[in-house]
């Protein structure tokens, strides 16, 4: 069996626009069937603001391969020194179950979580018809998600992004692999200053009530990542709301949930995934529309990234090989 550590995985070049067709390629998978994929689990005790979440997945096509993820989120481990996120990923072939590959870094969730924010914004993007440009795209939240986030805005949009404005409640230059001085971005003190008319807006944070009630700017595109930022009223100013399963994303106390609790709304008033990369839900995008995503996270993008990832560690001959 394949082992890949935090090591193995840094080591092999992250192409963005390829992870991002792979997340493709997954939701074709969706829209044709050839996938399964049960509701997670949370596993919660003693203090319930930590879990550790199972994610079974199968996703056919040219991936073919089952498998799971196993990830803990335990946000006091930052004052520990220690990082939130912790995961392992096992990789099954899909016809004999063999399992081929072992992943041991949260950074593989990190890289699925921009990816399929990367195909999301490609998408949008392309909706909009016309070449875009001086983009400026905002962030709150900046530890490894915010920073992943940022390597793929700035791979993925190129010189058609101007400026990225960061926010994070800790100073900048403490934050854990954050360089001082990134070219294209402005670190900024409050979450208005990083949102204010931005044409594409992140949240990254670990935020337990929501505070975003900025009235955003025409034809934006709002991806929420962390899903606990958007105060119920924001769903007012969408136009087009995206979730990526809404059976997944409308619990655990998730922006959508408040605004189905709060705001009434409903499963037929979103569009999911398959609907914009599958059924044309893109298709009468108006350029002044605001569109908002809503990724609860899900398990058949992370056995697809990590089933690129094994390939690319097999060609790469990049691996610890653990035996039977
Ligand atoms: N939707 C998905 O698919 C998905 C996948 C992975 C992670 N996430 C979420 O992404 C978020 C970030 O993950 P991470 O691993 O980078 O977490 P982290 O805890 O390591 O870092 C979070 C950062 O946000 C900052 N922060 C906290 N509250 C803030 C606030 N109110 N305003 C601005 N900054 C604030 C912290 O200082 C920290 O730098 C988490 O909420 C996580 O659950 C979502």
């Amino acid at each position: 069996m394949y082992y890949l550590n935090s090591k193995h995985i840094q080591s092999i070049p992250r192409d963005w626009n390829q992870l991002a067709l792979v997340i493709e390629e997954a939701v074709r998978c969706m829209g044709n069937e050839d996938f399964a994929q049960p509701v997670k689990p949370y596993l919660r005790y003693r203090n319930l603001q930590n879990r550790i979440i199972a994610m079974p997945a199968f996703i056919g096509g040219q991936i073919n391969f089952s498998g799971i993820k196993w990830i803990a989120s335990f946000p006091g481990n930052l004052e520990k020194g220690e990082k939130r996120a912790h995961s392992v990923s096992i990789l099954n072939e899909a016809d004999t179950g063999i399992p081929r590959c072992m992943i041991n870094t949260a950074i593989i969730s990190g890289i699925r979580t921009a990816a399929v924010t990367g195909a999301v914004i490609k998408k949008v993007m392309e909706a909009r018809g016309t070449e875009q440009k001086d983009l400026v795209a905002g962030m709150t939240g900046f530890g490894p998600i915010g920073q992943l986030h940022l390597e793929m805005l700035q791979a993925i949009l190129g010189n058609t992004l101007k400026e990225v404005r960061i926010f994070d409640i800790r100073p900048f230059d403490e934050l854990a692999g954050a360089r001082q001085t990134i070219s294209g971005v402005r670190p900024v003190s409050t979450f208005e200053e990083a949102s204010d008319g931005v044409d594409i807006f992140i949240t990254a944070t670990v935020s337990d009530k929501p505070y975003f009630n900025r009235p955003p700017k025409p034809g934006s595109l709002h991806l929420n990542v962390s899903l606990r930022d958007y105060v119920p009223d924001f769903m007012d100013f969408v136009d087009l709301m995206i979730v990526d399963d809404w059976d997944e994303v409308c619990r655990e106390k998730t922006d959508i949930e408040m605004m189905a609790i709060h705001k009434g709304l409903k499963k037929e008033d979103t569009v999911n995934l398959v609907d914009v990369f599958c059924n044309g839900a893109l298709d009468r995008l108006d350029q002044h529309e605001v569109v908002m995503f809503n990724p609860m996270g899900m398990a058949v993008f992370d056995i697809a990234i990590g089933a690129w990832y094994y390939e690319k560690a097999k060609e790469l001959a990049i691996c610890t090989i653990l035996e039977d």
